[in-house]
């Protein structure tokens, strides 16, 4: 069990905002901002490349957290600043052939997919949708069925941003396996609200994000690349610290994922991030999705009463965000406004953030919620009251 006091005594924003908003950036525990700010503290007093060397040994173990929180060694572990980069420094250095063809989720990232369009235009790419089954999820089948010499990546959103969905990634792992095919799977939504096993997924590399169910400070990240792609993968971009420039004309990649980092970084953040995946790991990533999922039933029960609410999450499993519209002329970004005038924080998400997803389904601009663990019965309860009171 989850000891829901201590947890909220150790987090200082509950004191200020009923926060109902994981899936945007989530409040940091305590000991993620402690860590964050005596880091600067040392940095202020002895200068940052002194204060990194002071820390040397600590910062470095950071890699190991990230690594066991996934299920992956260090070495394949790189610290981005966001999901984003993570993201787009696999998908960048990744080699196609002309005329490859790039096989992706319904629901996936503006972020993404605007990359697959510019390699599409640059390197002749298509990009094609795996159509998803009644429910709304990835249908593998689908999936299988389009596989041919030709596919040169799978690249699917494991939850994507505007809703409940959570798709099948380890059976997508399997089918990339099977075909050897190239598996990125954006994790962002995903890490921080349940398990992420990067050997059972069999993904060849993965994306998340710190600020978000991680609860880690925003400007971190992390990306992993599974240890077989480390002896061919070339980064689009490099820096003498990914790359030591080691005579006139030549660079050296280094043999781990930190090829994909560049010399300066933010230390005090990286800190913030590893206590925080720390602070996951010791409450535990199984009762921390058991929780949420409890959470995110209540949340969507109590949605789904109000009359004029209208609840859009798809997909047989579902998890912490709940995406709902209210019927009628209400602006959402106006709720969203006078929920946070009344002390409560929820979010919008917008069509452009998933386009394909939001125009097969129609979708307007679209009101979100997603609670943590942190976050008790009676803050939804409050929450949802306190929307209803404003249709
Ligand atoms: C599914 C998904 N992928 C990627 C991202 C981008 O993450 P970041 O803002 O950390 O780059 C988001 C952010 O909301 C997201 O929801």
């Amino acid at each position: 069990m989850i000891d829901i006091e201590k947890i909220r005594a150790e987090t200082p924003g509950i004191e200020f905002t009923t926060h109902v908003l994981a899936c945007g950036s989530s409040l940091m525990p305590k000991k993620v901002v402690d860590a964050i700010i005596e880091h600067t503290q040392l940095e202020a007093q002895m200068g940052g490349y002194e204060a990194e060397a002071r820390k040397a040994e600590e910062l470095n173990k950071i890699y190991d957290i990230v690594a066991k929180h996934i299920g992956a060694s260090s070495h394949e572990i790189a610290l981005m600043e966001n999901s984003t980069v993570a993201w787009s420094h696999a998908f960048y250095a990744l080699p196609f052939n002309s005329g490859s063809r790039i096989l992706t989720s319904e629901a996936e990232y503006a972020a993404n997919y605007v990359a697959f369009l510019q390699r599409a235009k640059r390197d002749n790419l298509t990009i094609e949708i795996v159509p998803s089954d009644e429910s709304g999820t990835l249908d593998v089948n689908a999936l299988e069925s389009m596989i041919d010499e030709k596919v040169g990546l799978i690249a699917i959103s494991w939850i994507p941003t505007n809703g409940g969905l959570v798709n099948p990634a380890e059976k997508v792992g399997q089918i990339a396996k099977k075909y050897n095919i190239p598996y990125l799977l954006d994790a962002c939504q995903a890490a921080g609200q349940m398990s992420i096993d990067v050997k059972k997924i069999g993904c060849d590399f993965l994306s998340a994000t710190g600020r978000k169910f991680l609860r880690g400070p925003r400007g971190t990240g992390f990306l992993y690349i599974k240890d077989k792609w480390l002896s061919t993968i070339e980064p689009a971009m490099i820096d003498h610290f990914g790359a030591p420039w080691i005579r006139k004309d030549i660079y050296e990649l280094r043999e781990d994922a930190r090829r994909f980092e560049t010399w300066e970084n933010s230390y005090a953040l990286r800190a913030g991030l590893g206590e925080a995946i720390t602070y996951a790991d010791d409450i535990g990533i199984g009762l921390i999705h058991e929780r949420v999922q409890l959470l995110a039933r209540l949340n969507r029960k109590l949605l789904s009463d109000i009359k004029n609410v209208q609840l859009r999450d798809i997909g047989t499993e579902q998890c912490g965000i709940i995406s709902f519209s209210i019927e009628g002329k209400k602006d959402p970004k106006k709720i969203v406004d006078q929920m946070s005038e009344a002390g409560f924080a929820i979010g919008l998400v917008e069509p452009e953030s998933t386009l394909i997803d939001s125009e097969k389904r129609n979708l307007p601009t679209l009101l979100r919620m997603a609670p943590h663990y942190y976050n008790t019965e009676e803050e939804i309860e409050k929450t949802v009251k306190q929307i209803s009171l404003l249709l």
